[in-house]
């Protein structure tokens, strides 16, 4: 784990003073003449990320001024590690917040510092230039930010990793090394053991690929705990199989994977902060590739829960391979089930990059979620599980189609198909999310991105402390 970019004491850290542009004015004119004028004539306004540098009369930085704009952007501090000189800086007054909120925006801004901090490196010769460093300011919930930001760090290197060095064996060596640093014990079903152990749909998806599909199946915490399980999507590499796609299509697909990066992060932040539950994560680790073996535009693939699905096209993959993976999940009937897949373009279209597509027929677990997502600076935004449109992908020949003839609804069909795996009694929601953030925003560079993560922490810590 790589150190964030924070430390406990620096004497010479430049102080930093976040302002809100309510409180800008007054404050201002409390200050010498020297100071007025200086932030007046380089324009500082006050918006959200907006800096100021103060110089000293030796012409040294001897204070930086930080707009937080209203006072509520959660990211206002996610452009400085990258955007101030090179050193250490320490939270030293926050001007303008209402009393009470100070220690939330100090935990919100040391959060967004880590988060867009983060730079992918391993395949750059030069050594990556070293972010700014922030003290840990004082009273802020330091285990959430330790945990948000290593979680997201771990989920966005997977993502970022290409498929070459994070195929089916790599991630699940990535879990292995996970389950190690926190004594969870974790197990592999490799290759044709697919097939003997019943995991015929994650074996037609994976099959073609040069590096052999599996099952990764991590178990931490006490028996006794109540079960959550996490499982996510593992196509390390999405080439649209037969049904090929196009080349726009098919270049970010190193990023299928994504949920199940996600899962593996979100992982790691349970075990760490030692939630009281009985975690099991689910990874079907596949590369939907090409080969004289691949399965075909209307196969019939049989399922391990038992439902006969038609191969309607075979870049529809993920919610095959999910298919073998909710049913098991489901065996032990735990006390919660969340899936995390990049699974439908469809999701993407209705609700753009950053908003996950939340689907569950629980009420109230939604509301938790959406709520947990608002709280946590990590929204989501509900879709109706509407089975209405379960017709759409009827099949003449099996149980069920992978995708809808007419593409109409394609992020509520693929969920309506997940939900033929998951028992009726099982407390389920699946997350149809991007992976990727496509443009830099403050916090979040461009590439693999943890969405829902947070959220998500969120609901199970509340539901099972
Ligand atoms: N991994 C893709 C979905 C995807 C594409 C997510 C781009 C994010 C960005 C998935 O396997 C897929 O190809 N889905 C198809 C389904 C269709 C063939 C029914 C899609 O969404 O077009
Ligand atoms: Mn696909
Ligand atoms: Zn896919």
């Amino acid at each position: 784990m790589s150190p964030l970019p924070l430390v406990d004491s620096d004497p010479q850290a430049t102080p930093l003073t976040l302002i809100t542009d309510a409180a800008l004015d007054s404050w201002r004119d409390a200050q010498p003449n020297a100071v007025k004028i200086w932030l007046s004539s380089t324009g500082f306004s006050g918006k959200s990320g907006e800096r100021c540098l103060m110089p000293e009369e030796d012409g040294t930085v001897g204070r930086v001024i930080i707009g937080i704009g209203d006072g509520t952007d959660k990211w206002a501090g996610g452009g400085l590690s990258r955007a101030l000189p090179d050193g250490t800086y320490a939270l030293d007054q926050t001007i303008g917040v209402p009393d009470g909120d100070e220690n939330d925006v100090a935990t919100w801004f040391a959060l967004a510092w880590c988060l867009g901090a983060y730079r992918f490196h391993r395949y750059k010769s030069e050594s990556s230039p070293a972010p700014a460093v922030l003290v840990w300011p004082n009273h802020i919930d330091r285990g959430y930010v330790e945990g948000a930001a290593h979680a997201a760090i771990l989920t966005r290197d997977l993502i970022n990793t290409p498929a070459e060095d994070m195929g089916p064996d790599a991630l699940a060596a990535a879990a292995e090394v996970l389950a190690a640093e926190h004594g969870a014990a974790i197990t592999m079903t490799i290759g044709d053991d697919l097939l003997s152990e019943n995991y015929p749909a994650i074996h037609a998806v994976g099959r073609a690929a040069a590096v052999a599909p599996r099952l990764i199946d991590l178990v931490w915490g006490d028996a006794e705990s109540p079960k959550v399980t996490l499982v996510g999507k593992g196509v390390c590499f999405d080439s649209g199989g037969l049904d090929i796609k196009p080349s726009n299509g098919m270049r970010w697909m190193k990023k299928d994977m994504g949920g199940g990066a996600t899962v593996l992060g979100l992982a790691g932040w349970i075990m760490r902060a030692n939630l009281p539950v009985r975690l099991r994560v689910i990874v079907p680790a596949v590369e939907n590739a090409i080969s004289g073996n691949a399965f075909r535009p209307g196969d019939v693939v049989p399922t391990r829960k038992g439902p006969t699905i038609e191969v309607g096209n075979t870049d529809a993959e993920g919610r095959v391979v999910l298919a073998d993976a909710l049913a098991l999940a489901c065996e032990e009937s735990p006390a919660l089930l969340i899936d995390c897949a990049t699974l439908t373009g469809a999701a993407r279209v209705a609700l753009g990059p950053e908003l996950p597509a939340l689907f569950t027929p629980d009420d109230s677990l939604a509301d938790e979620l959406l709520e947990a997502g608002f709280q946590n600076n990590d929204p989501m935004w509900r879709l109706p599980l509407w089975t209405g449109y379960r017709r759409l992908i009827d099949s003449k020949v099996a149980d069920v189609s992978n995708s809808g003839e007419s593409g109409l609804a394609g992020a509520i069909t693929a969920a309506l198909f997940l939900k033929t795996f998951v028992g009726e009694d099982t407390p389920w929601v699946h997350l149809d999310l991007f992976g990727w953030n496509p443009d830099d925003k403050p916090g979040r560079p461009v590439g693999g991105e943890a969405y829902a993560q947070r959220a998500v922490f969120d609901v199970i810590r509340k539901r099972f402390a």
